[in-house]
Protein backbone atom coordinates (compact mmCIF):
# COMPACT_ATOMS: atom_id res chain seq x y z
CA UNK A 1 0.00 0.00 0.00
CA UNK A 2 1.19 3.24 -1.02
CA UNK A 3 1.42 6.06 1.98
CA UNK A 4 0.09 8.94 1.18
CA UNK A 5 1.16 12.25 2.70
CA UNK A 6 -1.11 14.96 3.66
CA UNK A 7 0.47 18.69 2.75
CA UNK A 8 -1.23 21.98 3.75
CA UNK A 9 -0.50 25.17 2.13
CA UNK A 10 -2.41 27.97 2.69
CA UNK A 11 -5.18 29.48 -0.12
CA UNK A 12 -5.70 32.76 2.55
CA UNK A 13 -4.76 36.27 0.76
CA UNK A 14 -1.99 36.99 3.13
CA UNK A 15 -0.18 33.39 2.07
CA UNK A 16 -1.11 33.40 -1.64
CA UNK A 17 0.04 37.65 -1.96
CA UNK A 18 3.64 35.95 -1.08
CA UNK A 19 3.65 33.72 -3.54
CA UNK A 20 1.38 30.43 -1.63
CA UNK A 21 0.32 29.15 -5.51
CA UNK A 22 3.70 29.05 -6.70
CA UNK A 23 4.85 27.09 -3.57
CA UNK A 24 1.93 24.88 -3.68
CA UNK A 25 2.17 23.86 -7.37
CA UNK A 26 6.10 23.16 -6.99
CA UNK A 27 5.36 20.77 -4.07
CA UNK A 28 2.87 19.00 -6.36
CA UNK A 29 5.39 18.93 -9.38
CA UNK A 30 8.26 18.07 -7.01
CA UNK A 31 6.48 14.89 -5.22
CA UNK A 32 5.00 13.71 -8.81
CA UNK A 33 8.92 14.05 -10.19
CA UNK A 34 10.23 11.93 -7.05
CA UNK A 35 7.09 9.60 -7.09
CA UNK A 36 5.78 10.98 -3.63
CA UNK A 37 2.15 10.18 -3.28
CA UNK A 38 0.60 13.48 -1.86
CA UNK A 39 -2.84 14.81 -0.98
CA UNK A 40 -2.30 18.91 -0.87
CA UNK A 41 -5.37 20.53 0.97
CA UNK A 42 -5.53 24.47 0.89
CA UNK A 43 -6.34 25.64 4.20
CA UNK A 44 -6.77 28.86 5.95
CA UNK A 45 -3.77 30.78 7.57
CA UNK A 46 -3.08 29.43 10.91
CA UNK A 47 -2.38 33.67 11.21
CA UNK A 48 1.41 33.71 11.83
CA UNK A 49 1.42 35.88 8.84
CA UNK A 50 5.30 36.36 9.01
CA UNK A 51 6.08 32.60 8.34
CA UNK A 52 3.35 32.33 5.35
CA UNK A 53 3.85 30.55 3.22
CA UNK A 54 3.82 28.00 6.57
CA UNK A 55 3.26 24.74 4.83
CA UNK A 56 2.80 21.80 7.00
CA UNK A 57 3.18 18.26 6.66
CA UNK A 58 0.83 15.69 8.80
CA UNK A 59 2.84 12.84 11.33
CA UNK A 60 1.87 10.46 13.39
CA UNK A 61 2.73 12.88 16.07
CA UNK A 62 0.79 16.16 14.63
CA UNK A 63 1.47 18.24 11.89
CA UNK A 64 4.95 19.63 11.53
CA UNK A 65 5.29 23.93 10.11
CA UNK A 66 7.78 24.26 7.77
CA UNK A 67 7.84 28.79 7.10
CA UNK A 68 8.20 30.66 5.77
CA UNK A 69 8.73 28.54 2.15
CA UNK A 70 8.93 29.97 -0.95
CA UNK A 71 8.98 28.01 -4.37
CA UNK A 72 12.92 27.72 -4.81
CA UNK A 73 13.10 26.32 -0.67
CA UNK A 74 10.95 22.72 -1.83
CA UNK A 75 13.29 20.58 -3.71
CA UNK A 76 15.83 21.11 -0.52
CA UNK A 77 12.54 20.47 1.64
CA UNK A 78 11.69 17.23 0.22
CA UNK A 79 15.53 16.37 -0.27
CA UNK A 80 15.33 16.79 3.91
CA UNK A 81 12.92 14.28 3.86
CA UNK A 82 9.91 16.41 4.81
CA UNK A 83 7.56 14.08 3.67
CA UNK A 84 9.01 11.34 6.14
CA UNK A 85 8.35 13.51 9.09
CA UNK A 86 11.65 14.52 9.39
CA UNK A 87 12.53 17.76 11.10
CA UNK A 88 16.34 18.48 10.33
CA UNK A 89 15.32 21.69 8.05
CA UNK A 90 16.50 25.51 8.65
CA UNK A 91 12.34 26.61 7.77
CA UNK A 92 11.31 23.63 10.18
CA UNK A 93 9.44 25.22 13.44
CA UNK A 94 8.25 21.99 14.99
CA UNK A 95 4.79 20.82 15.58
CA UNK A 96 2.62 23.72 14.42
CA UNK A 97 0.30 23.69 17.71
CA UNK A 98 3.46 23.84 20.19
CA UNK A 99 4.50 27.35 18.23
CA UNK A 100 3.81 29.47 21.05
CA UNK A 101 2.12 32.03 19.08
CA UNK A 102 -0.27 29.58 18.33
CA UNK A 103 0.19 27.56 21.82
CA UNK A 104 -0.78 30.42 23.55
CA UNK A 105 -3.82 31.65 22.40
CA UNK A 106 -7.64 30.71 23.18
CA UNK A 107 -9.21 29.90 20.11
CA UNK A 108 -12.99 29.74 19.90
CA UNK A 109 -14.42 31.69 16.94
CA UNK A 110 -10.91 30.51 14.73
CA UNK A 111 -11.02 27.02 16.46
CA UNK A 112 -10.81 25.38 12.84
CA UNK A 113 -9.13 28.40 10.67
CA UNK A 114 -5.73 26.41 8.86
CA UNK A 115 -7.08 23.23 10.44
CA UNK A 116 -9.66 22.53 8.05
CA UNK A 117 -10.10 22.77 4.38
CA UNK A 118 -12.35 26.01 4.34
CA UNK A 119 -14.85 24.49 1.98
CA UNK A 120 -15.17 20.69 2.76
CA UNK A 121 -18.19 20.08 4.39
CA UNK A 122 -17.14 16.67 6.21
CA UNK A 123 -13.95 18.63 7.52
CA UNK A 124 -16.38 21.08 8.83
CA UNK A 125 -18.97 18.71 10.96
CA UNK A 126 -16.09 16.48 11.73
CA UNK A 127 -14.81 19.52 13.53
CA UNK A 128 -17.86 20.54 15.46
CA UNK A 129 -19.48 22.17 12.52
CA UNK A 130 -23.47 22.51 12.75
CA UNK A 131 -23.48 21.67 16.41
CA UNK A 132 -24.99 25.09 16.89
CA UNK A 133 -27.30 24.77 14.42
CA UNK A 134 -28.89 21.85 15.34
CA UNK A 135 -28.86 22.38 18.83
CA UNK A 136 -31.02 26.03 17.45
CA UNK A 137 -33.39 24.03 15.45
CA UNK A 138 -34.44 22.05 18.59
CA UNK A 139 -35.31 25.42 19.76
CA UNK A 140 -37.77 28.22 20.32
CA UNK A 141 -36.30 31.95 19.27
CA UNK A 142 -36.73 33.27 22.18
CA UNK A 143 -34.74 30.91 24.14
CA UNK A 144 -32.23 30.74 21.35
CA UNK A 145 -32.22 34.93 21.93
CA UNK A 146 -32.24 34.17 25.58
CA UNK A 147 -28.63 31.99 25.31
CA UNK A 148 -26.93 34.75 22.87
CA UNK A 149 -27.66 37.13 25.11
CA UNK A 150 -26.49 35.21 28.39
CA UNK A 151 -23.34 34.58 26.76
CA UNK A 152 -22.47 38.30 26.95
CA UNK A 153 -21.26 38.74 23.56
CA UNK A 154 -20.98 41.89 22.26
CA UNK A 155 -21.00 43.33 18.72
CA UNK A 156 -16.97 42.94 17.41
CA UNK A 157 -17.41 45.51 14.44
CA UNK A 158 -16.46 48.21 16.47
CA UNK A 159 -19.62 49.88 19.42
CA UNK A 160 -19.75 46.69 21.48
CA UNK A 161 -23.48 46.42 21.51
CA UNK A 162 -24.78 43.28 22.96
CA UNK A 163 -25.85 40.94 20.12
CA UNK A 164 -28.56 39.11 22.21
CA UNK A 165 -30.54 43.11 23.30
CA UNK A 166 -30.20 43.95 19.25
CA UNK A 167 -31.55 40.32 18.40
CA UNK A 168 -34.42 40.16 20.74
CA UNK A 169 -35.72 44.08 19.36
CA UNK A 170 -35.86 42.32 15.76
CA UNK A 171 -37.67 39.23 17.40
CA UNK A 172 -39.96 41.45 18.84
CA UNK A 173 -41.07 43.62 15.89
CA UNK A 174 -43.65 42.26 14.39
CA UNK A 175 -43.34 42.38 10.14
CA UNK A 176 -44.07 39.98 7.53
CA UNK A 177 -40.30 40.43 6.23
CA UNK A 178 -36.98 40.13 8.55
CA UNK A 179 -33.54 40.51 7.04
CA UNK A 180 -30.14 39.31 8.53
CA UNK A 181 -27.31 41.68 7.56
CA UNK A 182 -24.08 40.82 7.49
CA UNK A 183 -21.02 43.77 7.72
CA UNK A 184 -18.41 42.40 5.90
CA UNK A 185 -16.92 45.60 4.98
CA UNK A 186 -13.92 45.39 7.34
CA UNK A 187 -12.52 48.77 6.32
CA UNK A 188 -10.32 49.32 9.55
CA UNK A 189 -6.46 49.71 9.06
CA UNK A 190 -4.42 46.73 10.41
CA UNK A 191 -7.51 44.72 10.52
CA UNK A 192 -8.00 41.28 8.56
CA UNK A 193 -10.04 38.79 10.91
CA UNK A 194 -13.27 38.82 9.20
CA UNK A 195 -11.25 38.24 5.74
CA UNK A 196 -9.74 35.19 7.46
CA UNK A 197 -12.60 33.53 8.79
CA UNK A 198 -14.62 34.07 5.14
CA UNK A 199 -11.52 32.89 3.58
CA UNK A 200 -10.78 30.07 6.13
CA UNK A 201 -14.17 28.97 7.77
CA UNK A 202 -17.04 30.18 5.89
CA UNK A 203 -19.35 27.25 7.03
CA UNK A 204 -19.03 29.41 10.39
CA UNK A 205 -20.19 32.13 8.94
CA UNK A 206 -22.84 30.68 7.47
CA UNK A 207 -23.84 28.65 10.03
CA UNK A 208 -24.17 31.80 12.37
CA UNK A 209 -26.62 34.01 10.14
CA UNK A 210 -28.59 31.52 9.95
CA UNK A 211 -28.99 30.90 13.42
CA UNK A 212 -30.02 34.61 13.50
CA UNK A 213 -32.76 33.79 11.18
CA UNK A 214 -34.12 31.06 12.97
CA UNK A 215 -34.03 33.15 16.29
CA UNK A 216 -35.49 36.37 15.03
CA UNK A 217 -37.68 34.92 12.29
CA UNK A 218 -35.25 36.43 8.56
CA UNK A 219 -35.58 33.83 6.14
CA UNK A 220 -33.00 36.12 3.85
CA UNK A 221 -29.75 37.31 4.63
CA UNK A 222 -27.09 39.46 2.94
CA UNK A 223 -23.27 39.16 3.42
CA UNK A 224 -21.98 42.74 2.33
CA UNK A 225 -18.24 42.24 1.39
CA UNK A 226 -15.72 44.60 0.49
CA UNK A 227 -14.80 44.70 -3.01
CA UNK A 228 -11.14 44.61 -2.39
CA UNK A 229 -11.77 40.39 -1.20
CA UNK A 230 -12.36 38.47 -3.77
CA UNK A 231 -10.52 35.50 -2.47
CA UNK A 232 -13.32 35.92 0.65
CA UNK A 233 -16.24 36.33 -2.07
CA UNK A 234 -15.32 33.10 -3.88
CA UNK A 235 -14.84 31.00 -0.57
CA UNK A 236 -18.43 32.30 0.55
CA UNK A 237 -20.38 31.76 -3.05
CA UNK A 238 -18.48 27.91 -3.13
CA UNK A 239 -19.80 27.71 0.24
CA UNK A 240 -23.25 29.16 0.32
CA UNK A 241 -23.82 26.70 -2.72
CA UNK A 242 -22.23 23.96 -0.89
CA UNK A 243 -24.39 24.36 1.94
CA UNK A 244 -27.47 24.40 0.24
CA UNK A 245 -27.29 21.93 -1.95
CA UNK A 246 -27.09 19.33 1.10
CA UNK A 247 -29.96 21.15 2.82
CA UNK A 248 -28.29 23.36 5.56
CA UNK A 249 -29.57 26.43 3.49
CA UNK A 250 -32.39 27.22 1.75
CA UNK A 251 -36.10 25.88 1.95
CA UNK A 252 -35.56 23.18 4.46
CA UNK A 253 -32.66 23.63 7.38
CA UNK A 254 -31.34 20.58 8.52
CA UNK A 255 -35.00 19.16 7.92
CA UNK A 256 -36.04 21.58 10.29
CA UNK A 257 -39.18 22.89 7.79
CA UNK A 258 -37.69 26.51 8.35
CA UNK A 259 -36.50 28.57 5.90
CA UNK A 260 -33.16 30.60 5.47
CA UNK A 261 -31.35 31.72 2.24
CA UNK A 262 -28.58 33.90 1.74
CA UNK A 263 -26.28 35.64 -0.58
CA UNK A 264 -23.08 38.00 -0.81
CA UNK A 265 -23.09 41.35 -2.07
CA UNK A 266 -20.05 43.53 -3.28
CA UNK A 267 -19.59 46.59 -1.59
CA UNK A 268 -19.34 49.85 -3.30
CA UNK A 269 -15.91 51.00 -1.55
CA UNK A 270 -16.10 53.49 0.63
CA UNK A 271 -15.10 53.71 4.73
CA UNK A 272 -18.67 55.03 5.55
CA UNK A 273 -20.25 52.35 3.99
CA UNK A 274 -19.25 50.06 6.78
CA UNK A 275 -21.39 52.14 9.03
CA UNK A 276 -24.47 50.16 9.52
CA UNK A 277 -26.85 52.66 7.97
CA UNK A 278 -24.83 54.10 5.24
CA UNK A 279 -24.60 50.01 4.83
CA UNK A 280 -28.46 49.37 4.23
CA UNK A 281 -28.28 52.54 1.97
CA UNK A 282 -25.49 50.72 -0.03
CA UNK A 283 -27.09 47.54 0.14
CA UNK A 284 -30.56 49.12 -1.61
CA UNK A 285 -28.34 49.99 -4.58
CA UNK A 286 -27.95 53.29 -3.19
CA UNK A 287 -24.78 56.02 -2.35
CA UNK A 288 -23.45 55.65 1.27
CA UNK A 289 -25.34 57.85 3.39
CA UNK A 290 -25.77 57.76 6.67
CA UNK A 291 -29.16 57.41 8.21
CA UNK A 292 -30.13 59.01 10.79
CA UNK A 293 -31.43 56.85 13.97
CA UNK A 294 -33.93 56.41 15.46
CA UNK A 295 -35.72 54.63 13.78
CA UNK A 296 -32.78 51.59 14.65
CA UNK A 297 -32.32 49.26 12.02
CA UNK A 298 -33.41 46.75 14.15
CA UNK A 299 -37.02 47.82 13.82
CA UNK A 300 -36.65 49.58 10.33
CA UNK A 301 -33.45 48.37 8.48
CA UNK A 302 -33.06 47.03 4.90
CA UNK A 303 -35.75 47.78 2.69
CA UNK A 304 -37.37 49.29 5.95
CA UNK A 305 -37.92 45.76 7.33
CA UNK A 306 -36.59 44.51 10.95
CA UNK A 307 -32.90 43.67 10.19
CA UNK A 308 -30.14 42.39 12.11
CA UNK A 309 -27.13 43.95 11.47
CA UNK A 310 -23.62 42.52 12.91
CA UNK A 311 -20.17 42.37 12.16
CA UNK A 312 -18.47 38.69 10.55
CA UNK A 313 -16.93 38.12 14.05
CA UNK A 314 -20.25 38.48 16.26
CA UNK A 315 -22.12 36.55 13.63
CA UNK A 316 -19.17 33.59 13.27
CA UNK A 317 -18.72 33.06 17.40
CA UNK A 318 -22.49 32.24 17.79
CA UNK A 319 -22.28 28.68 16.45
CA UNK A 320 -19.64 27.76 19.50
CA UNK A 321 -22.02 29.89 21.88
CA UNK A 322 -24.96 27.22 20.89
CA UNK A 323 -22.66 24.37 20.19
CA UNK A 324 -20.88 24.67 23.98
CA UNK A 325 -23.47 27.09 26.27
CA UNK A 326 -23.63 30.42 26.90
CA UNK A 327 -21.66 29.79 30.35
CA UNK A 328 -18.99 28.01 28.31
CA UNK A 329 -18.35 31.13 26.01
CA UNK A 330 -19.16 34.03 29.34
CA UNK A 331 -16.16 32.18 31.54
CA UNK A 332 -13.53 33.67 29.34
CA UNK A 333 -12.77 37.63 29.60
CA UNK A 334 -13.31 39.53 31.90
CA UNK A 335 -15.72 42.23 33.91
CA UNK A 336 -18.58 42.79 30.51
CA UNK A 337 -16.29 42.61 28.08
CA UNK A 338 -16.93 38.39 27.58
CA UNK A 339 -15.80 35.79 25.57
CA UNK A 340 -12.70 36.31 23.58
CA UNK A 341 -11.35 38.63 20.53
CA UNK A 342 -9.15 37.70 17.67
CA UNK A 343 -6.74 40.43 18.13
CA UNK A 344 -4.46 41.73 14.78
CA UNK A 345 -1.53 42.72 15.15
CA UNK A 346 0.00 44.71 11.76
CA UNK A 347 2.03 47.82 11.71
CA UNK A 348 5.66 48.03 12.47
CA UNK A 349 5.87 44.50 14.35
CA UNK A 350 8.17 41.33 14.08
CA UNK A 351 5.43 38.71 14.23
CA UNK A 352 2.21 40.08 12.87
CA UNK A 353 -0.56 37.85 12.80
CA UNK A 354 -4.11 36.91 14.31
CA UNK A 355 -4.30 36.16 17.64
CA UNK A 356 -7.23 34.91 19.29
CA UNK A 357 -7.44 35.80 23.20
CA UNK A 358 -9.76 36.47 26.15
CA UNK A 359 -10.17 40.16 27.04
CA UNK A 360 -8.21 41.39 30.05
CA UNK A 361 -4.75 40.95 28.02
CA UNK A 362 -2.48 44.08 27.64
CA UNK A 363 -1.20 45.76 25.09
CA UNK A 364 2.68 44.66 25.97
CA UNK A 365 1.59 40.94 25.60
CA UNK A 366 0.61 40.93 22.43
CA UNK A 367 3.09 43.66 20.94
CA UNK A 368 6.57 42.03 23.09
CA UNK A 369 5.07 37.91 23.60
CA UNK A 370 3.53 37.66 20.66
CA UNK A 371 4.34 40.81 18.21
CA UNK A 372 8.25 39.90 19.55
CA UNK A 373 8.68 43.86 19.48
CA UNK A 374 9.10 46.11 16.63
CA UNK A 375 10.22 45.01 13.02
CA UNK A 376 12.67 47.69 12.97
CA UNK A 377 14.90 46.28 15.91
CA UNK A 378 13.91 50.35 17.24
CA UNK A 379 11.88 51.22 20.22
CA UNK A 380 8.28 51.38 20.26
CA UNK A 381 6.73 54.38 20.53
CA UNK A 382 2.79 54.36 20.06
CA UNK A 383 0.00 51.88 19.01
CA UNK A 384 -3.33 52.74 17.37
CA UNK A 385 -5.99 50.41 18.86
CA UNK A 386 -9.42 50.04 16.70
CA UNK A 387 -9.12 51.53 13.64
CA UNK A 388 -8.45 54.76 12.31
CA UNK A 389 -10.82 56.53 14.99
CA UNK A 390 -9.13 54.90 17.61
CA UNK A 391 -6.50 56.96 20.10
CA UNK A 392 -2.81 55.93 20.39
CA UNK A 393 -1.55 54.46 23.35
CA UNK A 394 1.84 55.56 24.33
CA UNK A 395 3.36 52.96 26.62
CA UNK A 396 2.07 54.45 30.14
CA UNK A 397 -0.95 52.97 29.01
CA UNK A 398 0.19 49.70 27.67
CA UNK A 399 -0.71 47.88 30.96
CA UNK A 400 -4.10 48.71 30.51
CA UNK A 401 -6.40 45.03 30.25
CA UNK A 402 -7.97 45.21 26.81
CA UNK A 403 -11.53 45.19 27.92
CA UNK A 404 -14.49 47.65 26.76
CA UNK A 405 -14.90 49.63 29.45
CA UNK A 406 -11.61 50.33 30.79
CA UNK A 407 -10.41 51.29 27.45
CA UNK A 408 -13.11 54.07 27.36
CA UNK A 409 -11.63 55.17 30.97
CA UNK A 410 -8.72 56.41 28.67
CA UNK A 411 -10.19 57.89 26.13
CA UNK A 412 -9.84 54.83 23.71
CA UNK A 413 -11.52 51.92 22.33
CA UNK A 414 -10.56 48.38 21.55
CA UNK A 415 -13.56 48.04 18.30
CA UNK A 416 -12.52 45.41 15.98
CA UNK A 417 -9.53 44.75 17.56
CA UNK A 418 -6.90 45.82 15.30
CA UNK A 419 -3.81 46.94 16.39
CA UNK A 420 -1.12 49.29 14.42
CA UNK A 421 2.54 50.37 16.12
CA UNK A 422 4.58 52.34 15.47
CA UNK A 423 8.86 52.44 16.36
CA UNK A 424 9.99 55.93 17.89
CA UNK A 425 10.76 57.34 14.52
CA UNK A 426 6.58 57.98 14.21
CA UNK A 427 5.61 61.74 14.11
CA UNK A 428 2.40 61.99 15.74
CA UNK A 429 1.43 65.34 14.94
CA UNK A 430 1.79 64.17 10.97
CA UNK A 431 -0.57 61.15 12.34
CA UNK A 432 -2.98 63.72 14.13
CA UNK A 433 -3.07 65.44 10.36
CA UNK A 434 -3.60 62.11 8.50
CA UNK A 435 -6.61 61.17 10.78
CA UNK A 436 -8.39 64.65 9.96
CA UNK A 437 -7.64 64.23 6.64
CA UNK A 438 -8.93 60.98 6.39
CA UNK A 439 -12.09 62.19 7.84
CA UNK A 440 -12.18 65.02 5.30
CA UNK A 441 -12.11 62.48 2.36
CA UNK A 442 -13.98 59.74 3.61
CA UNK A 443 -16.67 61.80 5.17
CA UNK A 444 -20.19 61.44 3.61
CA UNK A 445 -20.64 64.94 3.80
CA UNK A 446 -24.45 64.50 5.74
CA UNK A 447 -23.41 66.64 9.20
CA UNK A 448 -21.61 69.69 9.46
CA UNK A 449 -19.64 69.00 12.02
CA UNK A 450 -17.63 66.17 10.05
CA UNK A 451 -18.11 67.64 6.59
CA UNK A 452 -16.74 70.62 7.29
CA UNK A 453 -14.91 70.00 10.75
CA UNK A 454 -12.22 67.79 9.73
CA UNK A 455 -11.13 70.32 6.45
CA UNK A 456 -10.80 72.83 8.81
CA UNK A 457 -9.38 71.06 11.74
CA UNK A 458 -6.58 69.02 8.44
CA UNK A 459 -5.93 73.32 7.98
CA UNK A 460 -5.38 74.11 12.22
CA UNK A 461 -3.05 70.56 12.44
CA UNK A 462 -1.08 72.22 9.43
CA UNK A 463 -0.78 75.46 11.12
CA UNK A 464 0.30 73.78 14.40
CA UNK A 465 3.36 71.80 12.82
CA UNK A 466 4.26 75.40 10.50
CA UNK A 467 4.48 77.07 14.24
CA UNK A 468 1.82 79.25 12.49
CA UNK A 469 -0.18 80.95 16.05
CA UNK A 470 0.80 77.87 17.55
CA UNK A 471 -1.04 78.14 20.96
CA UNK A 472 -3.89 79.78 19.52
CA UNK A 473 -4.14 76.97 16.91
CA UNK A 474 -4.16 74.10 19.74
CA UNK A 475 -6.77 75.84 21.18
CA UNK A 476 -9.09 75.97 18.27
CA UNK A 477 -7.98 72.36 17.58
CA UNK A 478 -8.85 71.35 21.00
CA UNK A 479 -12.60 73.44 20.38
CA UNK A 480 -13.03 72.12 17.34
CA UNK A 481 -12.59 68.34 18.56
CA UNK A 482 -15.50 69.28 21.09
CA UNK A 483 -18.13 70.23 18.55
CA UNK A 484 -16.94 67.01 16.48
CA UNK A 485 -17.10 64.82 19.31
CA UNK A 486 -20.65 66.58 20.42
CA UNK A 487 -22.73 67.36 17.43
CA UNK A 488 -21.33 64.42 14.38
CA UNK A 489 -24.20 62.46 13.56
CA UNK A 490 -22.45 58.99 13.25
CA UNK A 491 -18.71 58.02 14.62
CA UNK A 492 -16.60 58.80 11.50
CA UNK A 493 -16.94 62.56 12.88
CA UNK A 494 -17.52 61.65 16.26
CA UNK A 495 -14.42 59.58 16.97
CA UNK A 496 -12.03 61.26 14.75
CA UNK A 497 -11.01 63.85 17.67
CA UNK A 498 -9.52 60.30 19.50
CA UNK A 499 -6.64 60.03 17.32
CA UNK A 500 -5.80 63.71 17.18
CA UNK A 501 -6.20 64.30 20.86
CA UNK A 502 -4.34 61.02 21.75
CA UNK A 503 -1.39 62.66 19.90
CA UNK A 504 -1.76 65.86 21.36
CA UNK A 505 -2.04 65.25 24.58
CA UNK A 506 0.08 62.29 24.86
CA UNK A 507 3.29 63.50 22.48
CA UNK A 508 2.63 67.33 22.51
CA UNK A 509 6.67 67.15 22.05
CA UNK A 510 6.22 66.51 18.07
CA UNK A 511 3.00 69.30 18.32
CA UNK A 512 6.23 72.06 19.15
CA UNK A 513 4.88 71.85 22.60
CA UNK A 514 6.17 72.31 26.09
CA UNK A 515 6.05 68.17 27.00
CA UNK A 516 6.19 69.52 30.85
CA UNK A 517 3.25 71.42 30.05
CA UNK A 518 -0.70 70.17 31.78
CA UNK A 519 -1.85 67.13 28.99
CA UNK A 520 -5.20 68.67 29.01
CA UNK A 521 -5.70 72.78 29.94
C1 LIG B 1 -17.40 55.03 9.99
C2 LIG B 1 -17.77 53.66 10.48
C3 LIG B 1 -17.28 52.54 9.84
C4 LIG B 1 -17.63 51.27 10.27
N1 LIG B 1 -17.12 50.18 9.63
C5 LIG B 1 -17.48 48.93 10.03
C6 LIG B 1 -17.00 47.79 9.34
O1 LIG B 1 -16.22 47.90 8.37
N2 LIG B 1 -17.40 46.57 9.78
C7 LIG B 1 -18.25 46.42 10.85
O2 LIG B 1 -18.60 45.29 11.20
N3 LIG B 1 -18.71 47.48 11.52
C8 LIG B 1 -18.35 48.73 11.13
N4 LIG B 1 -18.86 49.82 11.80
C9 LIG B 1 -19.80 49.58 12.91
C10 LIG B 1 -21.23 49.41 12.39
O3 LIG B 1 -21.83 50.68 12.28
C11 LIG B 1 -22.09 48.55 13.33
O4 LIG B 1 -21.95 49.02 14.65
C12 LIG B 1 -21.76 47.05 13.29
O5 LIG B 1 -21.72 46.57 11.99
C13 LIG B 1 -22.79 46.29 14.08
O6 LIG B 1 -22.41 44.94 14.20
P1 LIG B 1 -21.90 44.36 15.60
O7 LIG B 1 -22.91 44.76 16.63
O8 LIG B 1 -21.84 42.90 15.40
O9 LIG B 1 -20.57 44.97 15.86
C14 LIG B 1 -18.50 51.12 11.39
C15 LIG B 1 -18.98 52.25 12.04
C16 LIG B 1 -18.61 53.51 11.60
C17 LIG B 1 -19.15 54.70 12.32
S1 LIG C 1 -20.20 62.27 11.01
FE1 LIG C 1 -19.42 62.43 8.90
S2 LIG C 1 -19.74 60.43 8.03
FE2 LIG C 1 -21.02 60.55 9.87
S3 LIG C 1 -23.02 61.34 9.16
FE3 LIG C 1 -21.81 63.12 9.68
S4 LIG C 1 -20.84 63.71 7.73
FE4 LIG C 1 -21.54 61.63 7.47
Amino acid sequence: MTTIVKIFVPKDAAALAVGADAVANTIQAEADRRGINIELVRNGSRGLLWLETLAEVETPQGRVAFGPVEADDVAGLFDAGWHLGQRDHALCHGLTEDIPYLKNQQRLTFARVGITDPLSLSDYQAHGGFEGLKRAITMTPAEIVEEVTQSGLRGRGGAAFPTGIKWKTVLNTPADQKYIACNADEGDSGTFSDRMIMEGDPYTLIEGMTIAGLAVGATRGYIYLRSEYPHAAAALNSAIDNARAVGWLGHDIGGSGRHFDLEVRIGAGAYICGEETSMLESLEGKRGLVRAKPPLPAIKGLFGKPTVINNVISLATVPIILAKGANYYRDFGMGRSMGTLPFQLAGNLKQGGLVERAFGITLRELLYDFGGGSASGRPLKAVQVGGPLGAYLPESQWDVPLDYEAYIGISAMVGHGGLVAFDDTANMSQLAEYAMEFCAVESCGKCTPCRIGAVRGTEVIQKIRANHQREQQVHLLRDLCDTMLGGSLCALGGMTPYPVLSALNHFPEDFGLDATAPANP
